[in-house]
C-alpha cells in the first residue's frame, strides 16, 4: 500500500503533537503545583478507591455526602487544604467546639486504609478529603468534576485557628466577605459555595438565633426575613427543650440532591441560616442568587470553578508537609 507523503510526514509530527497534548493534559499544573492525574503513575486506582469508598458509605448512610462536603470547607479554610482537620488530639482543630458537629472522618480513614494497602505512603489525606467531597457532590446528582491532586498533609492543627477562619451563621455579609477575600475567594464564590447547603442537615442550635423565647417560654420568630410558615415548621422541629442531637434538613424537599433548590428556597425566604438569607437580602448578591435559582446549569458551571478554588486554598506541595500514614495522626 502506498503511503501518502503528507500522511507520512505529518504522521510523526501529529504523533509528537498528540503526545505533547497528552503530556500537558496528564501533568498540567492547575494551581500552586497541583496536577491533574497526579497519581496516574504512582497510584492509578487512587481516585477509584476514594470514589468506591464514598459510594458504599453513602449507600449505607445517606448523611455521609453532606458531612464530606462540609469537611473539605472546614479543612481548607483553616491552614489550607492539608487534612489538618483530620488530626485528633488535645488542642487540634477537630477538638474545637466549632468543629464539634463535623462528620465523615471514618469515611476518609477507611479510604486511606485501602489506599495504604494498594499504594503505601503515596496518597495524601488532604487529597482524600478533597476527592471525597468532589465525589459526594457527584453521588448526589451534582456536577462530575476533575480536580487536580498532589496536596501534602500538614503537621500543624490548632483549635485556636478555627474560630478566626470559620464563618459563623451570625456573621454579616461584610464579615463573610472579609474571610472569603482572605482565602482568595470572591463574592461570587461565596454565593456559589453556599450552594453546598443544598444537601445535608443542621442542628437546631445552628439557627436558634433567629428565634427568641417569649414570656411563656415559647419560641417566637425574631428574624423577619424568614418565611412565616417555614419558621413555624422549624420551631416545631426544634422545640425549646429539644435534644441537642435533633437535626433539620438544610434544603427541605430535595435535601439529598445536589441541585439549585437551595437558591429557590432563598428566593422564597426559606434560607435556614441567617448567613444564607443574607445572600438574598444583600443587593450585591441578590441577582446571582436569582440567576442560580432560575438556571441550574449556570450554578453547576460556577460550582466547578469555585470548588476548584476552594480545594486549592493554601495547599502544601512538593517537599512541604508529609504523606500521613494514618489521617488522624501525623507521622512519627
Ligand atoms: C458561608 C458560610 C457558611 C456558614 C455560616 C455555614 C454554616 C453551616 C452550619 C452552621 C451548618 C450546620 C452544622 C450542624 O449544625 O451540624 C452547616 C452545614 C453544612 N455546610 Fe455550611 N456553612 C457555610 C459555608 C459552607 C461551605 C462553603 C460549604 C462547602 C462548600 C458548606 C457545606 C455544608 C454542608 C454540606 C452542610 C451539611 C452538613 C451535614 O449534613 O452534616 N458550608 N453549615
Amino acid at each position: 500500500m502506498e503511503t501518502s507523503p503528507v500522511l507520512f510526514y505529518a504522521g510523526p509530527h501529529l504523533l509528537s503533537f498528540l503526545a505533547l497534548v497528552l503530556l500537558y493534559v496528564v501533568s498540567s499544573p492547575c494551581s500552586a503545583s497541583l496536577f491533574f492525574n497526579f497519581y496516574g503513575a504512582s497510584c492509578p486506582t487512587a481516585e477509584l478507591i476514594v470514589a468506591n469508598t464514598v459510594r458504599s458509605a453513602s449507600s449505607s448512610d445517606p448523611t455521609v455526602p453532606g458531612k464530606l462536603l462540609r469537611l473539605v470547607f472546614h479543612d481548607c479554610f483553616v491552614e489550607g487544604c492539608d487534612a489538618s482537620v483530620m488530626l485528633q488530639g488535645n488542642g487540634t482543630e477537630r477538638s474545637d467546639p466549632g468543629n464539634g458537629s463535623l462528620g465523615g472522618f471514618q469515611v476518609i480513614d477507611s479510604a486511606k486504609r485501602m489506599l495504604e494497602i494498594f499504594c503505601p505512603g503515596t496518597v495524601s489525606c488532604a487529597d482524600v478529603v478533597a476527592l471525597a467531597a468532589r465525589d459526594a457532590v457527584a453521588i448526589t446528582g451534582g456536577p462530575e468534576l476533575q480536580i487536580p491532586t498532589g496536596r501534602r498533609d500538614g503537621r500543624v492543627s490548632a483549635a485556636a485557628n478555627v474560630r478566626p477562619n470559620i464563618i459563623d451563621t451570625s456573621f454579616t455579609m461584610n464579615e463573610m466577605i472579609n474571610i472569603f477575600t482572605a482565602k482568595g475567594l470572591s463574592l461570587e464564590d461565596l454565593v456559589v459555595l453556599s450552594g453546598a447547603h443544598t444537601i445535608g442537615s443542621a442542628h437546631c442550635s445552628a439557627f436558634s438565633d433567629r428565634f427568641q423565647l417569649d414570656s411563656k417560654g415559647k419560641r417566637t420568630l425574631i428574624d423577619s426575613s424568614l418565611d412565616r410558615n417555614y419558621a413555624d415548621e422549624l420551631m416545631q422541629r426544634c422545640p425549646v427543650h429539644a435534644s441537642d442531637s435533633i437535626t433539620v434538613v438544610n434544603d427541605p424537599g430535595t435535601s439529598s440532591s445536589f441541585d439549585n433548590q437551595y437558591y429557590q428556597n432563598l428566593v422564597a425566604h426559606k434560607g435556614l441560616f441567617q448567613s444564607d438569607s443574607v445572600l438574598l437580602d444583600d443587593k450585591r448578591t441578590r441577582a446571582l442568587v436569582e440567576d442560580f435559582a432560575n438556571d441550574q446549569e449556570r450554578f453547576f458551571q460556577s460550582w466547578g470553578q469555585s470548588f476548584l478554588k476552594l480545594t486549592s486554598i493554601g495547599v502544601k506541595t512538593g517537599e512541604e508537609g508529609e504523606i500521613r500514614q494514618f489521617c488522624s495522626v501525623t507521622n512519627g
